[in-house]
């Protein structure tokens, strides 16, 4: 990792109990334009990224703790069993790195099981989020370097060193995020990722398999509804933070398996024949019409393992719960 440029510099007073903190929060106005160009586009859309302010982030949790959602509950179980194998992995002393990181809640499984881990670097989008999740970190593991970066992922961004150890720098992707990228994407960013690691670094990815679609489309559409309560979120984010006029009771969730694409979809669909204006400017829906809010690409084992070969890793290991639902793959980066 380079060294960091001001380290606590920029930091706000209620990060100021973190070893480092970054903020390269997105300017507001990057959600208006992607607004105005995802409204103007046939069909609409937008990036999943804009789900996650904090009401966005405490819903996403709330996700991970219904019955439908197997995602989070089967990798902490695979996590926890693996611990043995992860340990030898990733050696003492190591630095881990989460991409999208949210409550922090399954790095702790490698914070408590691996030796003496040197730094934790948390990166989201979510800011408030990030903050609050890091400083309970920091309380709970004081011999850890606990940092964040709040930034967007998507952007090449410096690791700063943190850490008071030369240990292994291990990446952590867990939640399947991995799978909010289109195939392509998915391969630049890990690409980058593997820059980004160096030379020796590992990442350690949870990967969502392909399986029966009845179990993924109750996944994406629990009975209590707060996955709809997470996609209309979004239309709340624009409403409040870019004053779009729109009413939210005129859009319904629809979430469902695309088997071709291999992907669940997510969308908002327009109950009625309507109206939004944005920034001056209006769209029209029509009864029906969506706003296509997220993909999530399922993978088979040795799809992901080739994906992620492409883009500079050794695919070293790869591991399923007992069910075959969940994924946890052990990739290096590849030096020439
Ligand atoms: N790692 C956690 C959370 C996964 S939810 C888990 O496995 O449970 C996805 C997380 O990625 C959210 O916290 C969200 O805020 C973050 N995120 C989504 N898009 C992002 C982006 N483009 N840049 C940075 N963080 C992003
Ligand atoms: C963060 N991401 C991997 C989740 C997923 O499963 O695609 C987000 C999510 N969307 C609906 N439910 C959960």
């Amino acid at each position: 990792m380079s060294k960091p440029s001001d380290s606590k510099n920029d930091a706000p007073p209620e990060a100021d109990t973190l070893a480092f903190f970054q903020d390269l929060e997105p300017p507001a106005n990057d959600f208006l334009q992607d607004a105005l160009s995802g409204l103007s586009a046939a069909p609409k859309t937008m990036s999943p990224k804009y789900f996650y302010d904090q009401k966005g982030s405490q819903l996403f949790d709330a996700i991970c703790d219904t019955q439908e959602y197997y995602v989070t509950r089967t990798e902490i179980d695979l996590l926890q069993n693996l611990i043995p194998i992860l340990n030898k992995l990733a050696g003492p002393g190591a630095d881990i790195v989460e991409y999208g990181s949210g409550a922090s809640v399954k790095v702790r499984t490698l914070l408590e099981g691996l030796d003496n881990v040197s730094s934790y670097l948390a990166i989201d989008i979510s800011r408030a989020h990030l903050i609050n999740a890091c400083r309970v970190l920091a309380d709970d593991y004081p011999e850890i370097a606990i940092g964040a970066i709040c930034a967007d992922f998507t952007a090449p961004i410096t690791l700063p060193a943190i850490s008071r150890e030369k240990g292994r720098v291990v990446g952590f992707l867990p939640g399947s995020t991995i799978g909010n990228f289109a195939p392509k994407d998915a391969k630049e960013f890990l690409a980058r990722a593997s820059k980004m690691l160096g030379e020796g670094g590992a990442l350690l990815m949870g990967v969502d398999l392909k399986k029966d679609p009845d179990i993924l489309n109750a996944a994406y559409n629990d009975a209590q509804g707060v996955t709809a309560a997470f996609n209309l979120n979004l239309l709340t984010r624009m409403r409040g933070e870019l004053g779009a006029k729109l009413n939210q009771d005129n859009f319904r969730h629809r979430a469902f398996y695309n088997g071709e694409q291999g992907r669940i979809e997510m969308h908002l669909e327009s109950k009625t024949e309507q109206t939004v204006q944005l920034d001056g400017k209006e769209f029209s829906f029509s009864a029906g019409e969506t706003i296509h809010t997220e993909n999530s690409y399922k993978y088979g084992l040795e799809e992901f393992a080739a994906l992620a070969e492409s883009a500079g890793f050794r695919a070293k290991h790869a591991w399923t719960d007992p069910k075959g639902l969940f994924s946890l793959h052990w990739l290096e980066v590849h030096t020439q």
